[in-house]
């Protein structure tokens, strides 16, 4: 049995209707249904659980988070760290992010929020750019699942792309840059920074003054993975500053945005509330019923957490 802890009881309703589709031979139950007994659940599959509801179900195998990101479910102490725990993936993440990446792109590239700002004001702002996407160099900063579905999309625009991550990547069209060592030549190289780094204690706050310094003048910066990537006064004193040209920020801490945050009307910024890649719940039914299959049938979990890397 698969128990469904999502946003509220609709959601939840939603979500066991496409996972019985899916797989008629799991049974989906929303939490909190009368008669549900700890010791027939097999699966869950979380959003924000109950503090201590995880470690109290004896015979659970597999933990399923319902969005990429796993805070939600280890900020609680007792969550049993042994049993796997599986981030949520799929193809439509990966394609959402690709096209989101691409379209902070070009929108800087492009002077969007330039332009938008123009428009407003009924101003006819006659500025058509000197580069195009080929002078650009975009690097992505966490070369991970969701960086490397960008790199052909981006590689399709005509965009040069490198990447960084801790391990030494091979993805075809974008040099790897890797670990600490190789940070500041990226970064040097690197015209549009994207952020896509898991939120771990050593990546808080890795976008500040110092980091944004190195990059060569006239940079922008992209963050569609966790406000607490980017050190927000660090960034408005660099684009205050004019060492950088824009950002474009999909998330913020805390979410959502505060009313009075400066962020919301700067010239150089664009804000989205946290949609870069929120695929619909019937793509990430599909993936959940997929790993289930695919770990009955003996076969390894997708998007596994590491509770020792802590992503
Ligand atoms: N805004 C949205 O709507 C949205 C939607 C989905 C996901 N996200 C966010 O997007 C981010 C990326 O997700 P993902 O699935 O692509 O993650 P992932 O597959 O785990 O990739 C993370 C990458 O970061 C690298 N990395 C981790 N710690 C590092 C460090 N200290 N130094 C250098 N590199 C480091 C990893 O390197 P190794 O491969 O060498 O370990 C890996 O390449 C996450 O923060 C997620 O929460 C946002």
């Amino acid at each position: 049995m698969l128990v469904v802890k999502a946003e509220g009881r609709r959601s939840q309703a939603e979500w066991c209707e496409h996972l019985t589709a899916l797989r008629p031979g799991l049974r989906s139950i929303p939490y909190g249904e009368e008669g549900l007994r700890d010791e027939d659940i097999a699966y869950v599959l979380t959003w924000e659980p109950p503090e201590g509801w995880l470690a109290r179900l004896p015979n659970l195998k597999v933990i399923f988070s319902i969005g990429a990101g796993v805070d939600h479910i280890t900020r609680d102490a007792t969550w049993p760290r042994h049993l796997p725990l599986v981030r949520m993936g799929g193809e439509e993440i990966g394609q959402r992010m690709g096209e989101y990446v691409a379209w902070a792109c070009l929108h800087l590239l492009r002077n969007g929020r330039g332009f938008a700002h123009a428009q407003g004001e009924a101003r006819w702002h006659y500025v058509p750019g000197e580069r195009t996407a080929q002078d650009v160099t975009v690097g992505i900063m966490g070369m991970g699942s969701l960086g490397a579905t960008a790199v052909p999309m981006l590689r399709g625009l005509g965009f040069p792309v490198i990447g960084w991550s801790r391990s030494r990547k091979e993805v075809a069209g974008a040099e790897s840059f890797a670990g600490a060592e190789e940070l500041d030549a990226f970064l040097a190289r690197v015209d549009i920074l994207v952020c896509l780094l898991p939120s771990t204690p050593e990546t808080k706050g890795i976008v500040d003054a110092a980091l944004m310094a190195k990059l060569p003048a006239g940079a922008a910066v992209v963050n569609a993975a966790r406000g607490a990537h980017v050190v927000v006064p660090d960034l408005i004193a660099a684009l205050d500053a004019g060492h950088l040209s824009g950002a474009v920020l999909d998330v913020f801490e805390p979410e959502p945005l505060p009313q009075d945050s400066p962020l919301w009307a700067h010239p150089k910024v664009t804000v989205t509330p946290h949609v870069a890649s929120i695929a619909r719940r019937r793509e990430r039914a599909r993936f959940v019923a997929d790993a289930i299959g695919a770990f009955e049938g003996g076969q390894a979990l997708p998007n596994l957490y590491d509770p020792e890397r802590g992503y």
